[in-house]
């Protein structure tokens, strides 16, 4: 992982994993702009923020530098488009410890079919899987660190990751279930 101090007051990263058990789901809602309104406990427990922290902060504040934007990017244009999304997650606690998730990202509907807000569902991944999805992430983030704007970074880690999905003939879903 990554040492570098990260933007704003967050502390440095310190390399420490944080393990949950496979029987633990990690919860949150947001409203439609991603701000959080709710969160489980299990949740709060692996970012180490507590409810009132956590309420109403966008979910970047667990936002770890490795980390693909393409991935996000991926994420928000899937669940704005009202389909769900498995993605691998890395994610940053207060401490500055990671964590990694498998998360199922789903758009919640009103009655009149509008998105109200999104709902994440967050699993342990497998340490195989880890492993995988660590070795594409740090590619991509390579490529975003590398380009001359966010943009256009996350333009080009993304046509990266479909000539890697292309090529074996996936979507990043299918990807998500074949770890
Ligand atoms: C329901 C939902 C759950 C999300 N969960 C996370 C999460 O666990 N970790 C994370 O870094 N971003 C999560 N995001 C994405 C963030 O909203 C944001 O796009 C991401 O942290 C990148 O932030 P940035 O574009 O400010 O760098 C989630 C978004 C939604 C809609």
């Amino acid at each position: 992982m990554t040492s570098a101090l990260s933007h704003g007051s967050k502390t440095a990263l310190t390399g420490v994993e944080r393990r949950f058990d496979s029987d633990e789901i990690l919860v949150s809602k947001t409203d439609p702009k991603g701000r959080i309104t709710y969160a489980n406990r299990t949740f709060l427990r692996l970012a180490q923020y507590s409810e009132q922290e956590l309420l109403g902060a966008p979910h970047s504040i667990i936002r770890h530098p490795d980390m693909p934007g393409c991935v996000f990017q991926l994420l928000w244009d899937t669940v704005m488009a009202g389909e769900e999304i498995f993605a691998y997650v890395v994610n940053r606690s207060k401490s500055g410890d990671f964590y990694w998730v498998l998360a199922h990202v789903t758009p919640t509907f009103g009655g009149d079919g509008r998105i109200l807000g999104y709902h994440s569902n967050r699993r342990c991944p497998s340490r195989e899987a880890i492993k995988t999805a660590s070795q594409l992430y740090g590619e991509l983030r390579a490529l975003e660190r590398a380009a001359t704007s966010p943009a256009a970074g996350r333009a080009q880690a993304a046509a990266r990751l479909g000539q890697i999905l292309d090529s074996c003939g996936q979507t990043y879903s299918q990807f998500v279930f074949g770890l």
